[in-house]
């Protein structure tokens, strides 16, 4: 099972995180402090992390580990951050991050819906989630406006560097379905 490495939507355009978006992942989300602040990896220190970031990325769509799609915006064809679909049938989970300039306009929203409509349609997927902070509520929103609903809070989910967290909770979400 493998999804289309390009999805477009109404505004956007997805296509495989390649090394050459080093740049733009450092500069539109990775070193930035809003973008990172509830996410489990450390903020990127200067290029080379992102383009070891950008490397993983390509390699995970070689051994279909994961699939991670950069979001371009069609009408400026802006690098405006990544999504990521991890199969592992019965299941699928995926994750998602913007640059702060592209916030509060539909846009993760518009993405997610296209990668999660296109997981939960597989033969053999029949859960789709994600996890979120606590008291990350835009993404709470996002996934619920694509289809998820509030399943668990999970105890000691994940640790968050930027919040000087060794391990902390995270919001369950899921979308689900029943075998035909
Ligand atoms: C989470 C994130 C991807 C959302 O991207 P976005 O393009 O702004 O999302 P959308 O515009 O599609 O939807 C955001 C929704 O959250 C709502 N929202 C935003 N901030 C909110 C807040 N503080 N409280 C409640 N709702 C909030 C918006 O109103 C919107 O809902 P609406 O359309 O019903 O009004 C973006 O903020 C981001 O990249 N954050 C950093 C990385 C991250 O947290 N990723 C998720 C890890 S689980």
């Amino acid at each position: 099972m493998r999804p289309p490495e390009e999805f477009q939507t109404d505004r956007l355009r997805l296509r495989p995180v390649e090394c050459s978006d080093a740049t733009a992942i450092f500069r539109t989300y990775a070193a930035e402090a809003a973008p990172t602040r509830f996410m489990p990896f450390v903020r990127h220190r200067d290029e080379n992390d992102s383009l070891a970031f950008a490397q993983r990325c390509e390699d995970c769509w070689t051994s279909s580990s994961a699939f991670p799609w950069a979001i371009i915006e069609k009408i400026s064809g802006r690098f405006m951050g990544v999504i990521e679909l991890r199969l592992s049938p019965p299941k699928a989970d995926f994750g998602y991050i913007l640059g702060e300039p592209f916030w509060g306009r539909g846009f993760a929203t518009e993405a997610a819906s296209t990668v999660v409509a296109w997981a939960i349609a597989q033969h053999g997927i029949f859960r789709v989630w994600a996890t979120c902070h606590p008291d990350n509520a835009a993404s709470a929103a996002v996934l619920r406006k694509v289809g998820l609903a509030h399943e668990a809070k999970l105890a000691n989910w994940e640790g968050r560097p930027q919040l000087s967290e060794t391990v902390g909770p995270s919001d369950c979400y899921a979308l689900t379905r029943s075998p035909r």
